[in-house]
């Protein structure tokens, strides 16, 4: 087992996005600044899909959008193949995010009702200056017939359908990484295992690395190789998928997992009841941020925050009294 230390949440495989750091804050209100983002770290390797999970609010969009640094985080360092983006400007930012695309919850809002489906998909390109004839290709890739498609307006589909519109969009600009927002949360149970389908189909075909952000693990844990969980703004335990299900370590981390219907998991619930709702990200607890959730607290938790270290091969952990089965 090694250490904690500088240690960054490494991928194993060649790292293509590089996160450090990370701090996201908004003002908010009366002179008091809330921190959504606190300082997160984690690699994604090449060709990889990182699952980002945790309740409402606890800063995942926030997290998200810093990466596209719309807006920039107050801190921290972004590094896309070694590009800092955090020292971008000008039309170099401009180019640099064409290759980090993102896709939303709500497909519908996203897309502008008065465009054509050509006009949307081909918008892009338009703007950066790519040849525009690849809508045909990007539609047919995410499963529209272009003949029909391309002329009808964004009211006559369905959410689904939506959906893949926006993924056409963001797929014709060529994207290596693609950061997925809880694209799957407003579509309905049997749609949302089409849409995951898809995703997982068009990252083979064109090699996308994916950011794969939901409020529920159970969505998350049969698309991502490995899974972060996050609570009010800070990284509890970052595993791969399968080990993070099977061997979850942070009571945080157990009680998503024993909320999952048919999860597999059979833990006592003495161990895994979380009841109310995070405090505000505005006034954290001291020490532990869970601490006031956690069946596990004891005195340390509310004296010294706990450091995310290394627990395991490619398993990391903030947490002062694990669960010992686990750990
Ligand atoms: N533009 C903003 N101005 C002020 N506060 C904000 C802003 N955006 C987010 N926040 C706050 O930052 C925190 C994190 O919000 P964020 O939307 O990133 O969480 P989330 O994990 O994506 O939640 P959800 O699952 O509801 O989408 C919340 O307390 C939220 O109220
Ligand atoms: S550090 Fe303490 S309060 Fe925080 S998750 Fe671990 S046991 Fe619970
Ligand atoms: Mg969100």
């Amino acid at each position: 087992m090694a250490g904690s230390g500088s240690a960054h949440l490494r991928a194993r495989d060649e790292v293509l996005l590089r996160v450090e750091d990370l701090v996201v804050e908004f003002p908010a209100g009366r002179g008091r600044t809330v921190r959504a983002v606190s300082g997160v770290s984690f690699d994604l390797a090449r060709g990889e899909t990182l699952g980002i999970v945790g309740e409402s609010g606890c800063g995942k969009s926030s997290a998200a959008r810093a990466l596209v640094q719309l807006p920039p985080p107050r801190a921290g360092s972004v590094r896309l193949d070694g590009v800092e983006l955090t020292a971008l400007s000008g039309e170099a930012l401009r180019q640099t995010r064409r290759r980090l695309q993102m896709i939303f919850q709500d497909p519908i809002s996203s897309l502008n009702p008065r465009r054509r489906v050509r006009e949307i998909v081909g918008e892009g390109p338009r703007v950066w200056n790519l040849p525009g004839d690849r809508v045909d290709e990007v539609l047919e890739a995410v499963g529209l017939d272009p003949a029909t498609a391309a002329v009808r307006r964004p009211h006559e589909f369905s959410g689904g359908q939506c959906q893949r519109i926006s993924i056409a969009r963001a797929l014709i600009l060529d994207p290596e990484v693609v950061i997925c927002d809880e694209p799957v949360s407003a579509l309905d149970v049997s749609v949302q295992a089409q849409i995951l389908g898809l995703l997982e189909d068009l990252k083979d075909r064109y090699r996308l690395t994916l950011v794969f952000i939901a409020h529920d693990l159970a969505v998350v844990k049969n698309v991502s190789d490995r899974i972060l969980v996050m609570y009010l703004g800070k990284v509890c335990e970052l595993a791969p998928s399968a080990e993070l299900i099977s061997r979850p370590a942070h009571p945080y981390t157990r009680a998503l997992i024993a909320s999952i219907p048919g999860g597999g998991l059979d833990l006592p619930p003495a161990d895994t009841l979380i009841s109310g709702e995070p405090p505000s990200p505005v006034s954290p607890p001291t020490g532990c941020r869970f601490r006031t959730r956690c069946p596990r607290a004891a005195a340390r938790c509310a004296e010294e925050e706990p450091q995310i270290r290394q627990v395991g091969e490619d398993h990391w952990l903030a947490c002062h009294y694990p669960a010992a089965s686990t750990i």
